[in-house]
C-alpha cells in the first residue's frame, strides 16, 4: 500500500495502523518519504487528531527513530522535569539543585529560547564556564558527582522529531495535541528517567491558552508516560503573567541562587516546591514530610551548595559577581493609578527576546546583561508614576523608546480591584473542568 493512502486515511477521519505511523516516522527519519508528503499527513493529523493508541504509536516510533538512553537502567531513582514553556520560568534552575540537595538525583535535557519563551540551555550559558554538550556516560558521572545534570539534546536523539518539527513550524501545524505529545515524549522517554513531573502552563503567555486545553495536554502526556512504566504526574499552573520578576538569561540566573538562598521571589518559590514536592510524592515520599525537606534545604544553606556543586561539577564558575550585568537600566512607570489587571506575559517575552534574551534568527548572539525586570503583579495596587517594570539594556543594539513603550503597553491598569490569577491549580486529575 503507497502512502498516499495512509494520508487519505487520516484525512477523511480513519485511524491508522501501527504500520502506518511507522512508516510515517521512518520517512521523515531517514528521508524515505518525501516533505510534501509528510507535511500532508502532518496536516490531516492536525486536522483529525488521533486517537489514544496511534499517540502511542506515534510516540515509540519518534522515540526509537534515535538513541534512547534509558538513564533508569543504570540509575532507577533519577527524576526528569518538564515545563510546556513560558515566562520568567527559572524553575528549572531551582528545581535541580533543590531535589539533589535533599538526595533525589536529576537529570533534564534542556533546550533552547523557542519565539517569546527564554532557554534554560541559553539561561546556563549566561554561567562562565557551564558546559551542557554531555553524552549519557558524561551525564551518569554528573549525577554522581553533583547530584544533578541539565544537559543539551544531543543530534542523536529523536531525530524524526527534528524533521517534523522544521516541518510543522512551516506548515501550521506546530498546535496538535497529538504532534506535540509525540514530539516532547519521545524526548522524555529518550532519556529515561524514572520519574517524571510536568509543569503545563495556562493562560496568555503559554502554548495552551485555556485551563481545558492545558488539562488535554497534560493528562495526554501523563498517559503516554505511564503507559511505558514511567512514575508521572502533571501539575496546570498560570502562565497570565510572567512566573517569576527576571526575564532573561544573567538575571534569571540571580532570580534562581535568591531563592535557593532562601529568598527570592515567592511566586517562583511556590510553582518550584509544588512541582518538588510532587515528584517526591511520585516517588513514594509524604507531601508534608517532602515540604517540610524541602523547606528546610532552602534555609539551611544546603540548597544554594547543591547549586555550587552542580555549576562546578557542569564547568561553570559559580561566583554571581562573574554574571553579565546590563549597561544601562531603564524604568517603566505606570501612566495612570489603579490596579494591575494584565501583564501579558507573551509581549513581555517577546520584548526580552528582542533586546537580548532571545534571538530573531538562529545564529543571532545572546546579550546576557539584557532582560526586564517585573516588579507589579495582577491585581497590585499601584499609583501613577511608580515603577512597572526595568529594562536591562545589554549589548544588542536596540530602540529604547520603542521596547520601553512595549512594556508600558503590556500592563493594563484599571480602577477596580482585580483578584490574582491562582498560581498552582493542582494536578490534572484533581482539577474539575
Ligand atoms: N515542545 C516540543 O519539544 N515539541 C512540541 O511540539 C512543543 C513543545
Amino acid at each position: 500500500m503507497s502512502f498516499v493512502e495512509a494520508i487519505a486515511a487520516k484525512r477523511d477521519g480513519r485511524e491508522l495502523d501501527h504500520k502506518q505511523v511507522r512508516e510515517f516516522v521512518l520517512g521523515a527519519s531517514s528521508g524515505s518519504l518525501p516533505p510534501e508528503q509528510l507535511a500532508a499527513m502532518l496536516m490531516a493529523i492536525c486536522w483529525r487528531g488521533m486517537s489514544r493508541q496511534e499517540t502511542g504509536w506515534l510516540t515509540e516510533e519518534m522515540l526509537h527513530s534515535g538513541a534512547v538512553w534509558a538513564l533508569a537502567d543504570d540509575r532507577p531513582e533519577v527524576i526528569d522535569k518538564h515545563s510546556t514553556g513560558g515566562v520568567g520560568d527559572t524553575v528549572s534552575l531551582i528545581l535541580a539543585p533543590l531535589l539533589a540537595a535533599v538526595d533525589l538525583p536529576v537529570a533534564m535535557m534542556a533546550g533552547r529560547g523557542l519565539g517569546h519563551s527564554q532557554g534554560t540551555l541559553d539561561k546556563l550559558d549566561a554561567i562562565p564556564g557551564w558546559d551542557s554538550d554531555r553524552d549519557r556516560d558524561e551525564t551518569l558521572g554528573l549525577i554522581d558527582d553533583c547530584g544533578a545534570a541539565i544537559i543539551a539534546q544531543t543530534s542523536e536523539i529523536a531525530p524524526a522529531d527534528r524533521t517534523l518539527y522544521a516541518l510543522r513550524d512551516v506548515t501550521a501545524t506546530v498546535p496538535s495535541l497529538p504532534l506535540i505529545v509525540g514530539s516532547i515524549m519521545s524526548k522524555k522517554l529518550a532519556l529515561g528517567a524514572g520519574t517524571l513531573v510536568l509543569d503545563v502552563k495556562w493562560g496568555s503567555g503559554a502554548f495552551r491558552k485555556t485551563v481545558d486545553e492545558a488539562a488535554e495536554l497534560a493528562a495526554a502526556l501523563r498517559d503516554v508516560a505511564v503507559a511505558t512504566g514511567v512514575r508521572c504526574d502533571a501539575l496546570i499552573t498560570d502562565m497570565n503573567q510572567p512566573l517569576g520578576p527576571a526575564l532573561g538569561t544573567a538575571c534569571e540566573v540571580r532570580q534562581a541562587i535568591a531563592v535557593l538562598d532562601g529568598e527570592g521571589d515567592p511566586r517562583l518559590r511556590e510553582v518550584t516546591l509544588a512541582l518538588c514536592r510532587q515528584a517526591m510524592v511520585s516517588c513514594g515520599f509524604d507531601a508534608e514530610e517532602s515540604t517540610g525537606r524541602l523547606q528546610r534545604a532552602l534555609r539551611d544553606g544546603s540548597a544554594s551548595a547543591a547549586w555550587e556543586r552542580m555549576v562546578t561539577a557542569h564547568g561553570g564558575d559559580p561566583d554571581p559577581e562573574r554574571l553579565a550585568v546590563p549597561s544601562a537600566e531603564l524604568e517603566v512607570a505606570a501612566d495612570s493609578g489603579g490596579f494591575v489587571s494584565d501583564c501579558d506575559a507573551e509581549e513581555l517575552g517577546r520584548v526580552a527576546a528582542a533586546v537580548g534574551a532571545g534571538r530573531q534568527r538562529v545564529d543571532d548572539e545572546l546579550a546576557h546583561g539584557a532582560g526586564i525586570v517585573v516588579h507589579a503583579r495582577i491585581g497590585d495596587a499601584v499609583e501613577r508614576g511608580q515603577v512597572l517594570a526595568t529594562l536591562l539594556v545589554g549589548e544588542r543594539p536596540i530602540d529604547r523608546e520603542r521596547m520601553v513603550e512595549r512594556i508600558r503597553a503590556a500592563f493594563r491598569v484599571g480602577p477596580e480591584p482585580v483578584d490574582p490569577p491562582q498560581l498552582v491549580l493542582g494536578r490534572v486529575d484533581e482539577i474539575r473542568l
